[in-house]
C-alpha cells in the first residue's frame, strides 16, 4: 500500500518535475499529467466541462442517483477529479467526497471552487491508476472522463476493486472519443459547408494548435487509443473482479442541456456520440 501524498515524493515517484522532459525516466503518463496541467487554466469555460445550466445540473444529479441510489453520507472517491465538477455534484447529492487528481494545476482550480462554495471536499494529490490509500477505503468510486485515457487499464480496474470497499460501487462516464459514427461524420462534412457558406459559426478550439497536437499524440499510445468503447470498458471491469455491470446509454437529459450551450453542429454531434455511464458493484465477500 502506498500512502503517501507528500508532493515531493509523489512527483518523484511519477518521474514529474519542472523541466520534466529532459529526464530520462519521462514517459507517458508524465505527458498526460502535464498536458492536462497545461490545460487546467480553460478546462471550465467548455461546455460538457463545466456546468452551465440547472437543468444539466439536475440531470446530472438524476443519473449518479440512478446509479448509486441516495447519498447516506457515503464515502466517495472521485478519481481524476480534475477541476472538482463531479465532485461537487456529489457533495450537493450528500457524498463525503475526496478528489484524487494527479495535476496540481487542477486541483487548485477544484479547491479553489470548493472555499467559493464554503465545502469541505478532500481534494488530494495522486495517480488513479496507483492509489495512495489502504485496501476497502471507499464505499463508492466515480470517474467522468478518465479512463480513455488510462495507460494500462486492466491493471488500473483491479486497483479500483482493491480501494472500493466488498459490496461497494463503480460509476465510469465516458464515451468513444475517437472512432466518429456515420451521423457525426456527417455533421462534420455539412459544418464544414455551412462554414465555407458563413451559414454556421466557426468552432472557437477550446486547445491551442500546440495542445490539440500534444493531444493527438497522447490519444495515439493510450490503450484505447482506437476509442474506449462502453462493451470493451465493461468486459475489462468484469475481468478485474467487478460485477453487477451494467451499461447506461441514458445520458439524453445530459447532452441536451449541455447542447444549449454549444454551437448547433457540436450540440447536435454532442447527442448522438457513444457516451455512456457503466457502473458496477464489488462483490461482497
Ligand atoms: C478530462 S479531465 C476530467 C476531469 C473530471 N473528471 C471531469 O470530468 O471534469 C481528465 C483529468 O484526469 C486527470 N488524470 C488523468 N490521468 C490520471 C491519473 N492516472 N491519475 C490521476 N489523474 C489523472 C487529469 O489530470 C485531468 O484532471
Amino acid at each position: 500500500m502506498v500512502n503517501n501524498y507528500d508532493l515531493d515524493t509523489f512527483k518523484t515517484g511519477m518521474g514529474m518535475a519542472s523541466g520534466a522532459s529532459t529526464r530520462s525516466n519521462y514517459g507517458l503518463r508524465d505527458e498526460i499529467q502535464a498536458f492536462w496541467s497545461d490545460r487546467a487554466a480553460t478546462f471550465d469555460e467548455v461546455p460538457g466541462h463545466e456546468i452551465f445550466s440547472e437543468a444539466e445540473r439536475r440531470a446530472w444529479h438524476r443519473l449518479l442517483t440512478r446509479h448509486l441510489g441516495p447519498a447516506s453520507g457515503r464515502s466517495v472517491l472521485d478519481l481524476a477529479s480534475g477541476t472538482g465538477v463531479v465532485s461537487h455534484l456529489l457533495d450537493e447529492l450528500g457524498f463525503a467526497v475526496t478528489g484524487l487528481d494527479w495535476s496540481e494545476a487542477m486541483l487548485a482550480r477544484a479547491k479553489a471552487k470548493a472555499a467559493a462554495r464554503g465545502r469541505r471536499i478532500d481534494f488530494r494529490l495522486g495517480d488513479a491508476e496507483r492509489i495512495p490509500e489502504a485496501d476497502a477505503s471507499f464505499d463508492v468510486l466515480v470517474c467522468r472522463h478518465l479512463v480513455w485515457t488510462l495507460v494500462d487499464p486492466a491493471a488500473c480496474f483491479s486497483e479500483w476493486l482493491r480501494v472500493v470497499r466488498p459490496g461497494g460501487s463503480l460509476v465510469v462516464v465516458d464515451g468513444d472519443f475517437v472512432r466518429l459514427g456515420f451521423g457525426e461524420r456527417l455533421i462534420q462534412r455539412l459544418d464544414a459547408i455551412a462554414r465555407r457558406w458563413r451559414l454556421s459559426r466557426e468552432l472557437s478550439p477550446s486547445l491551442t494548435a500546440e495542445l490539440a497536437e500534444r493531444h493527438r499524440s497522447i490519444l495515439s499510445r493510450v490503450y484505447f487509443r482506437d476509442g474506449a468503447r462502453a462493451e470493451d470498458v465493461a468486459a475489462m471491469l468484469g475481468q478485474a473482479g467487478f460485477a453487477d455491470i451494467w451499461i447506461d446509454r441514458r445520458l439524453g437529459d445530459i447532452h441536451r442541456a449541455q447542447a444549449r450551450h454549444m454551437p448547433f453542429a457540436k450540440g447536435l454531434s454532442r447527442q448522438i456520440q457513444h457516451r455512456y455511464a457503466i457502473s458496477a458493484l464489488k462483490p461482497a465477500t
